[in-house]
């Protein structure tokens, strides 16, 4: 039992904390949100659902919460209540907010053209950068969001193996195109059984004939991966999967798992994919290819790529990726490989891999210890 004066002691030292942390701007308490609620039914009567993105709004009970700047690892919304950005824009910003190397290669690129509509050197230096960093990047082709470089991988797999259907995996999230939103949720009550789990649109206005290009496999499960594989050998382009699944909460492969992928598409002649677009130049400089040894045919990348500038790319094998140009494989768009967002990629991979790649390293012992106070 506490003495009365060791209570009082107590709830002067609770007192004393807490109005030290109201004191810290750094750490305000966080009541007001009227702002943030005020503009949000403002949006809503302008923007669908009030935002451009479904996730933004997704989840937000009972409305989002509105930021207006942010600088390193702080943000501030409209109330200006800040926080710790743990949300880093979905994965984006590596570097965090405002980051002075990107700031000034993005403002020194726009005074020299924004984009130029040719072939640049900055897109080659960047390409490069890339291959040396990324195990499987023999070639590196460049395009603007993680939707669009799953698309045009899915597109090249396909019409390189010379066959249609794209295997995916329960809880995935590969981008907002309408080959891969299936089975992104997968609510057990309907998930059927593992080694022929339901395929589940993830939004209407997905046509019925697409639905059949697309096979539905359980993650982590290499027995039930390999009899859906061998079932359905005859008509599948490409496995594509996120390798550390980041769409369902973080799951690591189990052990020797994404060897195991690899294998059973080698064995059926199927190209694997990974969508690194959440784990490319995070997990460590290759990304999770890198961190695990297994060498997809093809990869995605785009969030931290860009350091919160719209830049994405494919990679891979150089005999699959050489068949891309006019006449062979399509690939195209108005915005790929722009200055601006080159400028942008050049800053963020020369800050990740500064000193020898220390920004990958893993902490010391006595600094994971400093961090526990
Ligand atoms: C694993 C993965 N792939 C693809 C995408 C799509 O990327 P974007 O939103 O840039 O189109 C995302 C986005 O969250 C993702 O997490």
């Amino acid at each position: 039992m506490f003495t009365k004066l060791e209570a009082e002691n107590a709830l002067s030292q609770a007192r004393a904390q807490t109005e030290r942390r109201i004191a810290r701007p750094s750490l305000p308490l966080l009541t007001n949100f009227s702002r943030s609620y005020a503009t949000y039914q403002e949006a809503r009567r302008h923007l669908p659902s009030g935002a451009s993105s479904n996730i933004r709004v997704h989840a937000h009970d009972p409305f989002p919460i509105l930021f207006k700047n942010g600088l390193g690892s702080r943000v501030r919304d409209l109330d200006e209540n800040e926080y710790v950005d743990l949300l880093i824009a979905y994965g984006a910003l590596i570097l965090g907010h405002a980051h002075p190397a990107i700031v000034s290669a993005i403002t020194d690129q726009l005074q020299n053209g924004s984009m130029l509509g040719t072939t640049t050197e900055l897109e080659i230096e960047v390409a490069k950068k890339i291959q040396s960093m990324v195990p499987s990047a023999e070639m590196v082709s460049f395009s603007n969001t993680g939707t669009e470089a799953t698309m045009e991988a899915v597109r090249i797999a396909r019409a390189f193996i010379g066959r249609e259907k794209l295997l995916k995996f329960e809880g995935h999230y590969h981008g907002h195109h309408d080959y891969v939103l299936f089975s992104v949720e997968s609510p057990s009550v309907v998930a059927g059984l593992e080694q022929s789990p339901s395929k589940l649109p993830f939004y209407p206005g997905i046509p019925e004939e697409i639905a059949k290009t697309v096979v539905i496999a359980k993650w982590n499960d290499t027995a039930a991966l390999e009899k859906v594989v061998r079932r359905n050998a005859a008509d599948i382009a490409a496995i594509i999967m996120e390798p550390v699944l980041g769409s369902s909460g973080v799951i690591l492969p189990d052990e020797d798992y994404l060897k195991s992928v690899r294998e059973i598409a080698d064995n059926y002649d199927v190209l694997l994919i990974f969508d690194e677009v959440l784990t490319g130049f995070r997990l460590a400089p290759g990304g999770a290819q890198e961190f695990y040894g297994v060498k997809p045919d093809l990869s995605c990348f785009a969030k931290a790529l860009g350091g919160g500038a719209p830049i994405a790319a494919v990679t891979g094998r150089r005999d699959i990726m050489s068949m891309i140009g006019p006449g062979r494989i399509g690939y195209g768009g108005t915005y790929n490989g722009n200055s601006m967002c080159l400028a942008a990629a050049k800053a963020t991979l020369r800050e990740l891999t500064r000193n020898d790649d220390e920004a990958f390293s893993t902490c010391t012992p006595s600094e994971q210890e400093s961090w526990k106070d």
